[in-house]
């Protein structure tokens, strides 16, 4: 019988890559370049699996090529707003997502972040690989208190909810949601978390907001210039979200004139093409969309794109079907 043929996008660790070419007829992108939409198009009418991540771009110009093969879009990844659902839906293409293993990993980097931007660890590594650093002295770098402080979360997902634990039970916070539909009572109960009807109503109580709302045209620049202006002066912003969910622009701006103290971000607008305007600020700490980066939860990610290939090419539920 003839293997299924796979593609993957981009490079995945070892060990789910073997896994993968055990069971089917596989192409790994072996120099790991971004695919363009013409090397998309072709594997879309080539193989009858496709296994776009994150960083992907499957807009409905890519989806409606002709002469399809395609069934299914494995998506390496929890977030799938890089592929165009509607076109997806319409063409008779499944997607398919890796929810649920990544909670953990992606709210630690929003903690890390958190941390960051609270206690200015970027601008002291800075500092000490510039050779500047003269010595402790009792007035540098003065940040602020993490434990104690109130926690505003955007979104109160699997990764909110997670890092709201962390917050909460590790470093003593207070914790505030606003989240559409109703949360979990227990995790509400646990947290003692607090909910809030609008982010008017969130944003001038929190010393710290942390994105956690699914990208998309629904969310995007939620966090415009006007909803900047009703933070704390003292406060930071955390995003391990999407880009777009914040209007770069208004930030810069907001973190130049010091309208809010600062900002930690993992995620951007047009990724990998950062605003110029964040490299020059003291007060905003970078990274390149880690949320997801550790070793354990790279692979169970493979896995979970694996499980969904073998239900579908077994014929049986898919898992994690969002599309
Ligand atoms: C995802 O899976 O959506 C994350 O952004 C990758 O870290």
């Amino acid at each position: 019988m003839t293997k299924p043929k796979v593609l993957v996008s981009r490079r995945w660790p070892a060990s789910v890559e073997a896994k993968l070419q055990q069971l089917y007829d596989v192409t790994l992108n072996l120099d790991d370049h971004p695919f363009s939409a013409d090397e998309f198009k072709y594997a879309l009418q080539h193989y009858d699996a496709v296994c776009p991540t994150v960083c992907d771009s499957l807009p409905a110009e890519v989806l409606n090529v002709p002469n399809k093969r395609c069934k299914i879009l494995g998506n390496f990844g929890v977030g799938y707003n890089h592929i165009d659902i509607a076109a997806a839906k319409q063409q008779g293409l499944i997607v398919t997502n890796t929810p649920g293993v990544l909670t953990e990993s992606t709210a630690d980097i929003a903690m890390t972040l958190l941390l960051m931007s609270a206690r200015r660890g970027a601008e002291g590594d800075r500092l000490v690989r510039s050779g500047q650093w003269t010595g402790w002295c009792p007035t540098q770098l003065m940040s602020s208190d993490v434990t104690g402080a109130t926690l505003g979360l955007i979104g109160f997902g699997r990764i909110a909810q997670a890092m709201a634990r962390k917050a909460h039970h590790g470093f003593d916070m207070k914790i505030l949601y606003f989240k559409p539909t109703p949360a979990d009572q227990a995790v509400v109960e646990d947290l003692q978390a607090i909910r809030c009807d609008s982010l008017e109503e969130l944003l001038p109580q929190c010393d710290y907001v942390s994105l956690h709302c699914p990208g998309g045209s629904d969310t995007r620049h939620l966090i415009n210039a006007e909803r900047l202006s009703l933070m704390k002066p003292s406060a930071h912003l955390i995003n391990t979200a999407r880009g777009d969910v914040v209007d770069s622009q208004a930030l810069i701006e907001a973190l130049q004139e010091r309208r809010i103290a600062g900002a930690g971000l993992d995620v951007y607008e047009n990724e990998p093409n950062i605003d110029p305007g964040f490299l020059t600020l003291d007060n905003v700490s970078l990274l390149p969309h880690l949320g997801s980066a550790t070793i354990a939860t790279r692979t169970a990610m493979g896995e979970k794109v694996l499980a969904n290939l073998q239900a579908y090419f077994a014929g049986e539920e898919l898992p994690d079907r969002v599309a």
